[in-house]
């Protein structure tokens, strides 16, 4: 028996719930030795405990440093804040670590196997924006203020450094645009030359490239790249078109890991549109639930999982509309569980 693991369960809001119970019935099946402590957070947060982030949900992942979280929804009206931007700030989570891996081969692209590293606290996404009113215009002037530190850079550049070490990799890229915003991105892109030069060189090849460029050469020729490691904004950026080159949002797990703890998360959001219609795509947070098992140190489990949701995608060619099929969450998530347990 595998010790267990106490952990954090936000099931989150719209399709949350559906696909946060397919992951269980996954991970139950694999005999994943997590411990579940169950929190609301988002809608479900304000509409039980008046908060998107209630102080349950805070304390519980301070206790249990891991957690599993379905997509959350910030209220429209109320002045919250984004429950995630405040997780990740309350966490120091500093590192969003966004895979993408084909799953279904014969798409438009084959074979992919991307790793976007993201800069998950600073940047342009601190949010210290204002106006200046001139006249009878409030919005005369709109103003937005970016800061990257140099531990900042150094403490996410490390990361992507070791973690393309300890799984392999043979390339890095730092994305950047330190041609015109020479000091908010050019201080990432000498801190990273810097600590390539004195601990990693020689341990993969590491590449410079311009963001714009960055973007076209991903469509262009995605296999040029391995790993790639950028500031805030452009790695929300990036990691979204890199997980269209795979199938789409419902293909694609995010962690946010930090000093203080991991949060694991597809990366798409509660799609209202789909939210209990019983049709939604888990492989996502499935995706996530494998690589938490993984930061567990529990590779082997992470390997049955991934190949049980192969099998299932493409052996029994079970598939949510989303990608084509007919499948509901249900049938997807009973095929998978099949598989598991016959694996
Ligand atoms: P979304 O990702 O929820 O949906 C975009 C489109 O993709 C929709 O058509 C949806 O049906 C589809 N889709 C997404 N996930 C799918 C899945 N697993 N299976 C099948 N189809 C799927 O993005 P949207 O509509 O912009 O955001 C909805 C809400 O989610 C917003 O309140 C937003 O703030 C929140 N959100 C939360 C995130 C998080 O908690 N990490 C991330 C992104 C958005």
């Amino acid at each position: 028996m595998l010790p267990t693991i106490p952990a954090t369960l936000i099931p989150g809001d719209g399709i949350g719930p559906e696909i946060v119970d397919a992951t269980l019935a996954a991970l139950d099946a694999l005999g994943a030795p997590f411990q579940w402590d169950r929190q609301v957070a988002g809608l479900e947060g304000v509409k039980l405990a008046g908060d998107p982030l209630p102080r349950a949900a805070i304390d519980s992942i301070r206790r249990t440093r891991l957690a599993l979280k379905g997509p959350l929804e910030t209220p429209s009206g109320g002045g919250y804040r984004s429950s995630n931007v405040r997780l990740r700030e309350e966490f120091k989570l500093y590192a969003n670590l966004r895979p993408a891996r084909t799953l279904i081969p014969g798409g438009r692209y084959d074979n992919i196997d991307l790793v976007v590293v993201r800069e998950n606290l600073e940047g342009l996404y601190i949010g210290h924006e204002h106006y200046i009113e001139i006249d009878d215009d409030p919005h005369a002037v709109a103003m937005a203020t970016g800061i990257n530190t140099r531990q900042g850079s150094r403490r996410i550049l490390e990361f992507a450094f070791a973690h393309a070490v300890a799984t392999g990799r043979k390339k890095v890229a730092i994305v950047h645009k330190a041609n015109i915003m020479k000091a908010l991105t050019g201080i990432f892109l000498e801190t990273g030359l810097e600590l390539y030069e004195r601990k990693y060189k020689g341990q993969f090849v590491l590449e410079t490239v311009i963001i714009d460029a960055c973007a076209m050469k991903l469509v262009l020729n995605p296999w040029q790249f391995d790993t790639l490691v950028t500031t805030n904004l452009f790695g929300d950026i990036l990691s979204d078109l890199v997980a269209g080159l795979v199938g789409g949002l419902g293909m694609t797990p995010g962690a946010n890991i930090g000093a203080d703890a991991a949060i694991f998360e597809a990366v798409h959001g509660s799609a209202p549109d789909i939210a209990g219609k019983g049709i939604a795509n888990p492989t996502a947070i499935l995706l996530a639930s494998a690589m938490m098992l993984e930061h567990c140190k529990l590779p082997d489990l992470a390997l049955r999982l991934r190949t049980a949701l192969d099998e299932t995608l493409n052996i029994d060619k079970a598939r949510t509309g989303d990608l084509g099929g007919h499948t509901s969450t249900a049938d997807f998530t009973r095929a998978l569980v099949k598989r598991i347990s016959n694996g």
